[in-house]
């Protein structure tokens, strides 16, 4: 990368109440205006990745800054310009609703903390809930009186309100319907490109993925097991685990013959990880070196950054190639 990156980690790990490695040395750039996907099972850490580059966790070890500025020395100096900067869409849209405010008072508050120009800030409302496609008559209804596509809407609002150069999505779209979900993406894919949003988003459905991102980091136990371009990663997966979560995706398999890699055993604990490579005890291609030593997240010829002593090793079916890489 070669401009400054918009984010960027720096072995940053967070260890909870003392034992849970949620994540665990985690070193990445993104540039302005990307979208990264980030997937891996529940417990790899993803959350806990967001929380971290908007300040709501802090870094036990290493360093995390957001457009050339520590996070943690921005919310010490001016905190209120940190959050312009910035913006979370949280796992649940809902729950971050107020019941006893109306839509409108929500959105409002979102601004008033930052002294914006009040005619200024009803025009963006006004403006941003006719691209979000919203009625206006919303702004006078409360959160238990609108549906969860509709409070998911209101959450992209809440956050562009500031302009943010930086927008992170914790599985934005979980628990809707795949119309409504389809719809959504669409928005928030337009508002990233008008905007110029560096734009990272979590989510368990791969298909989402494919489709809004074009660069995967795909995590295991609080590390980066692959950070790959989105089309790469779908088309040939150098990483044992990426392989077998692509493999188990019904949608990207749908119309092939291919058959999912079934996964042995439990995610082992965050607080008690395996020695040497994290998936050595589930990985299916696993070596007796794999036990001793850990891989470090290195290059492959195709410039995917993977940490497997023997990438490629484990394939997708030809069926799978055919169906991940197709272009949607
Ligand atoms: N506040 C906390 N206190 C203690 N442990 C926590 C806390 N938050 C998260 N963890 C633990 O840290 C690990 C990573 O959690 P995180 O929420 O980041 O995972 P995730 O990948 O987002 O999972 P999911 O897909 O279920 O949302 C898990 O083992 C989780 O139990
Ligand atoms: S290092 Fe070994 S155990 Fe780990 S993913 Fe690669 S092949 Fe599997
Ligand atoms: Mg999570």
């Amino acid at each position: 990368m070669t401009s400054r990156p918009s984010v960027s980690l720096d072995k940053a790990s967070v260890v909870y109440l003392d034992v849970v490695r949620a994540l665990d040395g985690v070193s990445l750039e993104i540039g302005t205006g990307e979208t990264v996907g980030v997937v891996g099972e529940s417990g790899s850490g993803k959350s806990t990745l967001c929380r971290l580059l908007v300040g709501l966790t802090r870094p036990t070890d290493g360093a995390v800054s957001v457009e050339g500025q520590s996070v943690t020395a921005a919310l010490k100096t001016d905190a209120k310009a940190f959050r312009r900067q910035i913006q979370m869409l949280m796992q649940d849209a809902v729950a971050t609703l107020s019941p006893r405010m109306t839509i409108g008072s929500l959105m409002r508050e979102a601004v008033a903390i930052h002294s914006l120009d009040r005619q200024e800030t009803e025009a963006r409302i006004l403006a941003l809930l006719e691209r979000l496609r919203l009625p206006k008559s919303i702004l006078d209804r409360y959160p238990h009186e609108i549906s969860g596509g509709q409070a998911r809407r209101v959450g992209v609002i809440r956050a562009l309100l500031l302009r943010p150069s930086v927008l992170v999505a914790d599985e934005p779209t979980a628990g809707l319907d795949v119309s409504v979900q389809g719809e959504l993406l669409n928005l928030l894919l337009e508002l990233q490109r008008e905007m110029n949003l560096t734009f990272i988003m979590v989510s368990h459905n791969l298909h989402v993925i494919k489709r809004v991102t074009r660069r995967t980091i795909v995590m295991y136990l609080g590390q980066i097991v692959e950070d790959a371009p989105t089309a790469a990663l779908f088309q040939r997966p150098a990483h044992p685990y990426s392989t077998t979560l692509l493999s188990t995706n019904p949608l990207l398999s749908a119309g092939g013959a291919a058959n999912p890699i079934i996964l042995q055993g439990e995610i082992p604990s965050n607080a008690n990880p395996p020695k040497g490579c994290r998936f050595h005890t589930r990985c299916p291609v696993a070596q007796p070196a794999c036990a001793q030593t850990m891989p470090e997240l290195t290059k492959t010829d195709s410039g995917s950054l993977v940490r497997c002593h023997f990438p490629y090793s484990l394939a997708l079916t030809s069926a799978h190639q055919q169906a991940g890489g197709s272009a949607d």
